[in-house]
């Protein structure tokens, strides 16, 4: 299984910062965020990760995460997003990269406090089909929200202003092959973009999506109160297992190799 990365967007509900940066290379506590994505990635087994990156600083990502190898990673690819056509969209770039087989696709500003390890096994273990992460909030209208029905999801809706549940969508997916396919019959939302919950709702209508609920905590951190959140949590987390990897803590204090 290959990763996908998705850093792409202006990153405009962290205006001033992300003048002069990349929203997924702002700190969150003692790391650029986007350290976060790749180093569940690699705790999980997967070594061939993609970073989709959008037009505001993107070639700073390069300068900062080089070909990977310091992350123990096999290969670091990049894919470049013009335009803000939303995170399905930047989804379609890594079609070549996926090359027909299964992807773990993480937003770039998604933190998980525990490992993620197990889904990727979970996954893996299952049927064909694609599987979300879910996590119990109390701000629900601020995600992509599922109802479900029993063991299964019976929808998913984006920001609902009156949520049926509160089990958020988290930026973290498991799609087959036929992602892209989905991908590309998509049409735009109100708001102009691809929307990554109508991928997932044609998941379920196909009755192949899959959820897992994950351990511990879950911050985005595409605003400033969830930044200063996920760098809070980040902070205290005593049970660093995850973000306390060898491969991943023991950053060199030279430039990355490249
Ligand atoms: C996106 C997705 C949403 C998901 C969230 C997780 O929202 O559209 O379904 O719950 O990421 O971080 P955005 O951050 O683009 O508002």
């Amino acid at each position: 299984m290959r990763g996908v990365v998705l850093a792409g967007g202006l990153g405009t509900r962290l205006q001033p910062m992300t003048r002069v940066t990349n929203k997924h290379l702002l700190p969150v506590f003692d790391r650029p965020m986007i350290y976060f994505p790749i180093q569940q990635m690699v705790h999980a087994g997967i070594d061939d990760i993609l970073v989709v990156a959008g037009e505001n600083h993107s070639g700073d990502f390069l300068l900062l995460l080089g070909n990977g190898k310091e992350f123990g990673l096999r290969r670091l690819s990049y894919a470049y997003q013009e335009g803000e056509g939303g995170i399905a969209e930047a989804l379609g770039l890594a079609q070549d990269f996926a090359d027909g087989g299964s992807l773990c696709v993480i937003l770039g500003d998604n933190i998980f406090g525990a490992p993620i390890r197990e889904a990727v096994e979970s996954y893996r273990a299952g049927p064909e089909g694609a599987m979300v992460l879910l996590k119990e909030v109390d701000d629900p209208q601020r995600f992509g929200v599922a109802e479900l029905d029993g063991e299964r999801i019976a929808g998913i809706v984006e920001k609902p202003s009156q949520p049926k549940s509160n089990l958020a969508v988290t930026g973290c997916y498991f799609y087959d092959g036929r992602v892209f396919d989905i991908v590309d019959s998509l049409s735009r939302s109100d708001r102009g973009e691809l929307e990554i919950t109508d991928v997932n709702n044609h998941y379920i209508d196909w009755g192949e999506l899959r959820h897992y609920i994950v351990d511990g905590w879950w911050a985005d951190a595409g605003t400033i109160p969830s930044l200063y959140r996920a760098t809070r949590l980040v902070a205290e987390t005593t049970d660093q297992s995850v973000l306390r990897l060898p491969e991943i803590t023991k950053f060199s204090k030279k430039s990355p190799s490249r």
